[in-house]
């Protein structure tokens, strides 16, 4: 199989993910329920992972990073845990169905929502964000890069916005996090919210949510803490206020894994090589008539490795159907939780064939996706 479906989640994970996993399995116990060795161990694995986390996106201490099962429940409790009636929030056009319903949900419970145009690249206007802003308005929640074009999104932009008229900055890293840079002091951001399964490279069922000191969230659940069982509240000091229940210490573990792998490699010779594989393919599709390609690729663009692309008049899901059977090729099609993006490049009725590499992708795979495309263009 060509694996080309890293958006979603990465694959192959490098075996640094799969033998803490099975080593976890062999040896962790429930972190901070007990005092005997297997509990002890989680509680540590933990522990480091949270500070491999706190490093990598230069947190002010790891106790400011909480984990999550995933990037949505991050965003859920990053918005649902600070919006409330009478607030005005603004996001854009590029932002996934995990930071619109809940606004969406948010909205009908008295607090406004503006949604940022984004133009036929993919391109927020960030002079209507600017506008935007008005007295009651309390954050900005934009995704670090489009889950649909690869498009980056210029944050620097956006956090000037938000210091200015001091808002908070949540930031869904769903498409960067272990691929992009980031630094939460340097780049203004009050949350971030990440995948571990993504370019972290960690198993599903991982992410976390990193809150700037001063910022309250308010929990999404609460409940099993290990600590204080007699009070009625549950602790509302980072990271405990935000991890109700047994962790996913295995996961956890595993996600320990992969960013042992990427510190190993160096994350810019991933991402160097992940947009080499992406140029070269658009670079290889670019020449096919039938092909329509979205997104912003001018000079200066800053992207991620990701592709969408139609072919001809073919509805996308037929053409991704037709790559995993006939070339054996992952691919996502449809509307990738991202209606509003769609809506902005004109695909909203047949949504788009998204291709996303990773580091393990080779040339010659790039070759035979690119081949494949040319071959159902040729037929359609
Ligand atoms: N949000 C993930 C994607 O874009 C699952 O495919």
């Amino acid at each position: 199989m060509i694996y080309m479906d890293n958006a979603a989640t990465s694959f192959p994970k490098p075996p640094e993910t799969e033998q803490a996993m099975m080593e976890a399995v062999r040896t962790l116990g429930n972190a901070g329920r007990g005092a005997h060795g297997t509990s002890l161990a989680a509680g540590r694995k933990i522990c480091q992972v949270r500070e491999m986390l706190a490093e990598m996106f230069h947190a002010e201490d790891s106790s400011r990073i909480a984990f999550t099962q995933n990037t949505t429940q991050a965003l859920n409790t990053a918005i649902l845990g600070t919006l409330g009636p009478g607030d005005h929030v603004i996001t854009t056009m590029c932002d996934h169905n995990s930071v619109l319903r809940p606004l969406y949900l948010l909205e009908k419970q008295g607090v406004a929502l503006t949604i940022i145009p984004a133009d036929s690249k993919g391109r927020i206007d960030y002079d209507a964000m600017r506008k935007a802003v008005r007295s009651e308005t309390k954050a900005i929640v934009v995704t670090h890069a489009s889950n649909l074009t690869g498009n980056v999104t210029d944050l620097k932009t956006v956090a000037e916005i938000a210091e200015y008229n001091g808002l908070l900055l949540i930031v869904d890293a769903a498409q960067t996090a272990g691929i992009l840079p980031i630094d939460v002091q340097k780049m203004g951001i009050d949350i971030l919210c990440f995948p571990g399964h993504k370019g972290l490279l960690g198993p599903q069922g991982t992410g976390g949510i990193y809150v700037r000191p001063g910022v309250t969230v308010r929990p999404l659940m609460v409940g099993g803490s290990g600590v204080k069982s007699f009070d009625h509240e549950h602790p509302q000091n980072m990271p405990a206020s935000l991890e109700a229940g047994t962790m996913n210490a295995h996961g956890i573990a595993g996600l320990g894994g992969g960013i042992s792998f990427i510190r190993k490699t160096g994350m810019e010779n991933i991402r160097r090589r992940e947009d080499l594989l992406a140029w070269r393919f658009l670079e290889q599709i670019r020449e096919i008539n039938e092909v329509t390609v979205y997104g912003d690729f001018s000079d200066g663009s800053d992207r991620v490795a990701t592709i969408a692309l139609n072919i001809g008049d073919m509805d996308s899901g037929e053409v991704a159907e037709r790559l995993a059977e006939e070339y054996d090729i992952a691919v996502r099609a449809g509307a990738h939780c991202a209606p509003l993006m769609h809506k902005a490049l004109g695909t909203g009725e047949r949504g788009a064939v998204r291709f996303s590499f990773s580091y393990f992708n080779t040339e010659d795979e790039i070759n035979r996706a690119s081949q494949a495309v040319r071959e159902i263009a040729e037929d359609q």
